[in-house]
């Protein structure tokens, strides 16, 4: 289960602490109006005791005796903040480095050819990408490992990757870009060496991103239930993969749409593994394993 595998801050494991603040059925129902309104996840009822394992910590950090407290404290002076910290606490970033790896070799088989192709034709030599939730910064680094790859002997491209997501301590992470010697094991070698450096921190190993990878990659905080997405440069692909699967058919008809404006014509659109586009058919095209045409 998803939910099940948040990995900052919260006290271990998810589901490992046993719930030690207890949440009231109508309290709960107001943390779920909550989410949804600021975030468009949709926390079923079942996810009652991990939401009070997550927030669990906070409780006990702001010093409040349960969550009628809590609820009130997110009313007050100080409430703007405490939700971001409640977002950051509720949001499940699982990730990896190469997560369905199916995906990279499309884009270097068949998307960078294509736009290549293209751009050389018309001198229109740039290309620009999105990661919609891009959680902790291992899909945005694989994008730009694999483009970069295709771009070296390619002179006078241009490749830049806006990167984005609603949990600022993943963003704070993405853009530190330094991660733990386990995390790079699917990233393979020859990549390892020419876009990390291996630095030694104590008696640990982590892997920091070179500049010249860093470069390629922009990292801001942006929700996708903003009414709608004001960028300047229309993209010539978006990945948006694993973040809806928590939001309603509704939210996700709505966030296709603002991608499909913000998608050039011809551009395509990247979900996850369980994600289909079924219900804005007349939008994208299935063209592959969860890869998708703009219409
Ligand atoms: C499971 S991670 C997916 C990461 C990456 N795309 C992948 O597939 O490996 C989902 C991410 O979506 C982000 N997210 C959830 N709701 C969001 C929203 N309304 N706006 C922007 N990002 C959101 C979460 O913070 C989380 O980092």
């Amino acid at each position: 289960m998803p939910f099940e595998q948040k990995k900052q801050s919260g006290g271990g494991p998810v589901g490992s602490l046993p719930p030690t603040f207890e949440l009231k059925p109508r309290e709960y129902d107001a943390i779920r109006v909550l989410v949804k309104e600021k975030t468009g996840i949709s926390l079923g009822l079942h996810k009652r005791d991990l939401v009070v394992s997550r927030l669990a910590k906070r409780l006990r950090a702001l010093g409040l005796s349960g969550f009628e407290q809590y609820l009130d404290f997110l009313q007050g002076p100080e409430g703007a903040d405490e939700l971001v910290q409640m977002i950051n606490r509720i949001t499940t970033n699982k990730t990896d480095f190469f997560r369905e790896k199916h995906h990279f070799d499309f884009l270097n088989d068949t998307l960078l050819p294509s736009i290549y192709q293209a751009g050389e034709a018309s001198g229109q030599r740039k290309v620009r990408a999105w990661s919609a939730g891009c959680s902790s910064g291992e899909e945005p680094y694989t994008i730009c490992m694999v483009a970069a790859e295709f771009f070296q002997n390619k002179p006078g491209w241009d490749f830049k990757l806006l990167a984005t997501d609603l949990d600022t301590t993943m963003l704070q992470k993405g853009s530190a870009g330094v991660y733990e010697g386990r995390l790079l094991e699917p990233v393979p070698r020859n990549l390892l060496t020419k876009y990390f450096n291996r630095v030694k921190r104590g008696n640990d190993i982590f892997f920091e991103a070179k500049e010249s990878l860093r470069s390629m990659i922009t990292f801001r905080k942006f929700n996708l239930m903003y009414p709608s997405y004001p960028l300047k440069i229309p993209m010539d692909f978006i990945f948006c993969r694993n973040v809806l699967i928590y939001f309603d058919q509704q939210d996700k008809i709505d966030i296709m749409t603002k991608f499909h404006e913000t998608i050039k014509p011809g551009g395509y659109m990247f979900v996850g593994h369980s994600e289909s586009l079924m219900m804005v058919r007349n939008l994208y095209k299935h063209v592959g394993t969860t890869v998708y045409l703009r219409v």
